[in-house]
C-alpha cells in the first residue's frame, strides 16, 4: 500500500517527543500511525488490532497543557504538536526499539 493512502490526508507535520527523542509526524492522524510513520518497517508486522481491543498500542502520555502524563491508547488518540510520550508499552518499545537508539 502506497503512503498516501495508508495515513490521513495531512498538510503539515508536527512535532512530537518520544522517550526524550524528537519527531515529525502528520497531523490529524492517530498515535500509532504516526508510530508507523517513525518506523514504517516495523509497526504494520506488531501485534496491534488498531482498534481499541488489545491494548498493545497504550503508552503514557503528557500534552503541552497538562502537569502530568495520563495512559491513552495511541491506535484511538489523534496526535497534536508538542505531546510527550513518557512510556511505551512493550510491544511498542520492541518496534520502535531502533528509531529511539534503545
Ligand atoms: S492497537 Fe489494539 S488497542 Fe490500540
Amino acid at each position: 500500500m502506497a503512503t498516501g493512502e495508508i495515513f490521513r490526508p495531512y498538510e503539515r507535520l508536527v512535532e512530537i517527543t518520544v522517550m526524550g527523542k524528537n519527531f515529525l509526524v502528520p497531523e490529524r492522524n492517530s498515535l500509532l500511525r504516526c508510530f508507523q510513520f517513525i518506523s514504517p518497517e516495523t509497526i504494520p508486522y506488531g501485534r496491534f488490532c488498531w482498534n481499541q481491543e488489545c491494548q498493545y498500542c497504550r503508552v503514557n502520555c503528557q500534552l503541552p497543557d497538562e502537569d502530568q502524563p495520563k495512559p491513552i491508547l495511541s491506535c484511538k488518540f489523534m496526535v497534536s504538536a508538542g505531546m510527550n510520550i513518557t512510556e511505551l508499552s512493550p510491544e511498542l518499545e520492541f518496534c520502535l526499539k531502533s528509531k529511539l537508539g534503545t
